[in-house]
């Protein structure tokens, strides 16, 4: 017999093989047990026949409880109606230790609960598809890169020196010298790219980011790629094959992990080239048009009218409930959570969206756009959008600013659609060593600390670009979460570090 695991049980058909993991969740009674069996690589129900299996392992059927360990042997049959689409037809099992009562129960938990159980939390089938699509991603990032002659050249986590302004730095002790952990690895990116040509960093990232929001962790990882002679037009080429590349191989591969999050993949379909390039004025002229104004009171409209239809079916499933069979009444049940989230996301957006109605009216050419704006600009188009040439005033010091219109800087964000906004950030960089060293002090950013930085401007200087992909942003927006909390194992946040 051959041990092996949930995920490859499609090679062992009508088979007899062993299998190690814990009890997802069991029903049953007098003669018959059916154990969902979690592995890490998927979910497999095993039936338990009294008559079939010996007392020894009845016993192990009838006491395990809920993330018990178990080591499970029996025949693979093919049932499409099961979760993975096998079932096993269990002839022994072996108890490798009993759980208490699991601290996460099948009822509805609060996110903060969860949160706080994070560490079990992780053992849901929910999150198993969400860190298997970040696993995805992070595979394919890799192969894109390595197939197109980039080679992976890390940054250091621990800084001297700020990237991405002052605001946001974590500052740590350094034998008595202050240094910061890193915002960004693009400097060292700039200096790797001299030395090797294309190179991409991989790595985390940290930002003292003092407000909650569902786009914002303090801990999140980046990839930054940077290039010699890339000019900007490149560079949004590049991020543009690069995004499909990743979208069209989650659809690929992941299609389990899809159907489990009731990710709509045909949103992820439309992800092809090209991606409108919208430039900075073109997009606050549509932020502040009637073409916005109306589509969010239409979406308004349309969420005051859902609201009598949702109470309508709730008064209807009280009045069926008094009559109804028990595992109707689990359905109305379920229904109701549902509703209520729903009730709970209405309210929400009806709060909202008057407020981001006004201020995208009211938008001042010059401003960055808020995390409202962007969700609104994104809904005019069905695919990401690439915004260019934003006002420098409100980009980084080291951007390289518009030959044609200098008040603009040659920098590029990545909108992703469905309302998600940002996950590229990037652009062309500043060449010219005096522009540079009057930045730096514009910023009152130290100078003595960019000296190395500069160096790169005076040995062999060349145009070159580059951009940063934030991981669990991409990841909120293929999974179609609502909250990038649960995009990384340990995610960490503003009140935050534990567990
Ligand atoms: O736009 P940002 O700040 O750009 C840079 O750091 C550049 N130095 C990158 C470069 O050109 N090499 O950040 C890049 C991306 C954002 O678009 C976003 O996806 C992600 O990093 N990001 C965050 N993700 C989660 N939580 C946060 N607090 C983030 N801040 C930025
Ligand atoms: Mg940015």
């Amino acid at each position: 017999m051959e041990y092996t695991t949930i995920e490859q049980l499609n090679k062992f058909e009508s088979k007899t093989v062993e299998l190690k993991g814990w009890v997802y969740n069991k029903r049953g009674s007098k003669g018959l047990f059916f154990i969902v069996l979690r592995d890490g690589t998927g979910l497999v129900q095993c039936v338990v026949n009294n008559g079939e299996v010996n007392e020894a392992s009845w016993e192990v059927a009838s006491s395990a409880t809920q993330e018990s360990a178990i080591i499970v042997q029996g025949v693979v049959n093919k049932d499409e109606r099961q979760v993975g689409g096998y079932e096993l037809q269990v002839t022994s099992l072996e108890l490798v230790s009993i759980a208490e009562e699991y601290a996460i129960s099948p009822k509805s938990h609060g996110v903060e609960f969860l949160m706080n159980h994070r560490h079990l939390w992780l053992r849901s089938r929910r999150q198993w598809a969400i860190m298997r699509i970040r696993n995805r991603i992070i595979m394919s990032i890799h192969n894109f890169f390595q197939e197109s002659g980039f080679i992976q050249a890390d940054a250091p986590i621990l800084t001297g020196n700020a990237v991405e302004g002052t605001s946001t730095l974590f500052e740590i002790d350094y034998f008595g010298d202050p240094a910061y952990l890193t915002q960004s690895g693009q400097l060292y990116g700039e200096a790797m790219a001299m030395a090797f040509g294309k190179i991409y960093t991989f790595g985390p990232t940290f930002r003292a980011e003092k407000s909650k929001t569902r786009r914002h962790l303090t801990e999140f990882w980046m990839i930054e790629p940077e290039m010699a002679f890339y000019d900007l037009a490149m560079n949004m080429d590049l991020v543009e094959d690069f995004l499909v590349y990743l979208v069209k191989d989650v659809l690929a591969d992941c299609s389990v992990e899809l159907d489990v999050l009731e990710r709509d993949i045909e949103a992820l379909k439309r992800v092809e080239k090209p991606f409108p390039r919208v430039h900075y004025s073109e997009a606050v002229d549509l932020l502040k048009s009637d073409k916005t104004w109306d589509m969010i009171s239409e979406e308004i409209a349309a969420l005051k009218a859902e609201v009598p239809v949702l109470e309508a079916e709730l008064a209807d499933n009280k009045k069926r409930y008094g009559q109804a069979k028990k595992w109707e009444k689990k359905k109305i049940d379920a229904r109701e959570i549902e509703i209520n989230q729903r009730q709970e996301e209405i309210k929400e957006s009806l709060r909202n969206l008057p407020e981001w109605q006004e201020s995208a009216r009211n938008f001042e050419w010059g401003s960055d756009f808020g995390g409202s704006d962007e969700t609104l600009l994104t809904r005019h188009y069905d695919r990401p959008i690439i915004v260019h040439r934003y006002p420098a005033k409100i980009k980084a010091f080291y951007m390289k600013r518009d030959p044609e219109d200098d008040r603009l800087a040659l920098g590029m964000d990545v909108l992703a659609p469905e309302g998600y906004g940002e996950i590229v950030g990037g652009g062309e960089r500043a060449t010219d060593i005096t522009f540079l060293e009057d930045q730096i002090a514009a910023h009152n950013l130290p100078i003595e600390v960019f000296k190395w930085y500069l160096d790169l401007r005076r040995f062999g200087s060349v145009p070159h670009s580059g951009f940063g992909l934030g991981l669990e942003r991409m990841v909120t927006w293929i999974c179609g979460l609502s909250h990038v909390r649960e995009t990384i194992p340990f995610p960490r946040l503003l009140g935050r570090l534990h567990p």
